[in-house]
């Protein structure tokens, strides 16, 4: 397409069968040893998060929440899992507002950048790196994550507007505000 190869990709997780087939594709045609792979999800369905800690599959149960509904899953798929265990470099772990600056930030682009109407699970990727952008103590986590002014960041929407109300809630009306 003309563009670079993606140094980075974030790839948000429900069960993990996603982000575990786009990046053991991603692993075979990149060099997997440079490419910075980041699972997403939200803070309380954060199975692979846990796992990722704990180096072998650890279940969330209880209730789920949050609006980032699509991702809602506390166990992860094993054989998604196989995958990300193996490659995936990072898990984050996201509060809802993440998802909401990401829908908001995507629906009213930088410039002649295409406007992208993302619900809450489709999301949370680009959420991720402009909730990096506004944290006071940025360049740390911009280090952790690899992130430079060269890095070209690949990023998945998978969900639209799939509920409407909530949609305009949080990018007319503002709906789970940024934390500071
Ligand atoms: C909108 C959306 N995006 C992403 C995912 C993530 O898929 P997975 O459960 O394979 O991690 C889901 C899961 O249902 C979803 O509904």
């Amino acid at each position: 397409m003309g563009i670079a190869p993606p140094s980075h990709v974030f790839l948000q997780a429900g069960v993990g069968a996603m982000a575990g087939g786009v990046l053991g594709y991603l692993a075979d045609i990149y060099d997997a040893n440079q490419l910075h792979s980041v699972v997403t999800e939200p803070e309380l369905a954060n199975c692979l998060y846990r796992s990722g800690i704990k180096g072998e599959i650890v279940n969330v149960d209880g209730d789920m929440p949050t609006i980032i509904a699509g991702l809602a899953c506390g166990e992860p798929n094993p054989l998604g899992w196989t995958v990300l265990r193996n490659w995936d470099r990072q898990f984050i772990s996201c509060q809802d507002a993440v998802a909401a600056l990401g829908m908001r930030v995507l629906g009213n682009p930088y410039q002649k950048d295409p406007r992208i109407i993302s619900g809450e699970s489709g999301a949370v990727g680009l959420g991720v790196l402009a909730a990096v952008h506004y944290y006071p103590q940025r360049d740390a986590l911009r280090e952790k994550l690899g992130l430079t002014k060269d890095a070209v960041v690949l990023l998945i929407s998978t969900e639209g507007d799939t509920d409407v109300k909530h949609y305009r809630e949080v990018v007319w009306q503002g709906k789970h505000p940024t934390l500071a």
